[in-house]
């Protein structure tokens, strides 16, 4: 029997939880995860042409340009380990870059399965990125009061120091929330037009949150 690839964005503004909850859903369904913010920060850290490109827009909470990122996801793509499908975790952002993907995907016979739209109230959404912590080595993700780390400051899974992210703070946190809205938003009537867009309440605990986003995809894994 051959099984047809799963390709599930999820979609919704910083803090929301898409990358806590694209990681379960790429080991549930054996997907590739595709984090774009985690891509270019390993970029930034590596101190690439694009990295560099990409590390001012990042730290002022833009977007970094379409093009740049699309060859990175492009790249992604055609990987072996993309074969069963993909969990898209900030990707794709603006019209453009979902306009990209449908492309990309054309192009191997597939397309867009399903969106989850993770709704969080703004309230929390700062509370959890101001609190969030991350592993710089293994990509960890902690919060200081909802989901801390066993030692103070230390990764559970790997033992490297946690940080903060350069973006994780006040000021930059609310230019992120003003870009989600102009630019990503919109995508939300962009998937609805097609219905393939679920909406999942995400201001639970995780665990809560992950069974909703499965009772959300219903029977489109067959
Ligand atoms: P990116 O890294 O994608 O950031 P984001 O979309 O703003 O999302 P976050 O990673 O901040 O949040 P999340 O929804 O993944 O939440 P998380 O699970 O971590 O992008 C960063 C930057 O890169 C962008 O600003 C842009 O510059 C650039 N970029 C990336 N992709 C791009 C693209 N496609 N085009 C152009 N530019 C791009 O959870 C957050 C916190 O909450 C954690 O502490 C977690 O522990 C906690 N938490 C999670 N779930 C729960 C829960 N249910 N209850 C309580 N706490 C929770």
């Amino acid at each position: 029997m051959v099984t047809r690839a799963l390709d599930v964005i999820l979609l919704g503004p910083p803090g929301a939880g898409k990358g806590t909850q694209a990681k379960r859903i790429a080991a549930a369904f054996e997907l590739l995860h595709i984090s774009t913010g985690d891509l270019l920060r390993d970029e930034v850290a590596k101190g690439t042409n694009l990295g560099q490109e990409a590390k001012g827009r990042m730290n002022r909470g833009e977007l970094v340009p379409d093009e740049l990122v699309g060859k990175m996801l492009a790249k992604r793509l055609h990987s072996q380990q993309a074969a069963l499908g993909c969990a898209y975790d900030g990707y794709p952002r603006t019209t453009a870059q979902a306009v990209l993907l449908d492309g990309l995907l054309s192009e191997l016979n597939r397309r867009v399965d399903v969106v989850l739209f993770l709704n969080v109230p703004d309230g929390e959404l700062l509370a959890r990125l101001t609190g969030r912590r991350s592993c710089p080595s293994c990509g960890a993700v902690f919060h200081l009061t909802t989901q801390p780390p066993k030692a103070e400051g230390v990764c559970d899974a790997c033992g490297a120091a946690l940080v903060q992210r350069d973006d994780d703070r006040e000021d930059v946190v609310r230019e992120r929330l003003r870009v989600y809205r102009e630019h990503t938003a919109p995508l939300l009537e962009f998937y609805r037009g097609r219905r393939i867009l679920r909406e999942v309440a995400g201001g639970a605990v995780p665990d809560v949150v992950f069974q909703r986003m499965r009772d959300a995809m219903g029977s489109v894994k067959a």
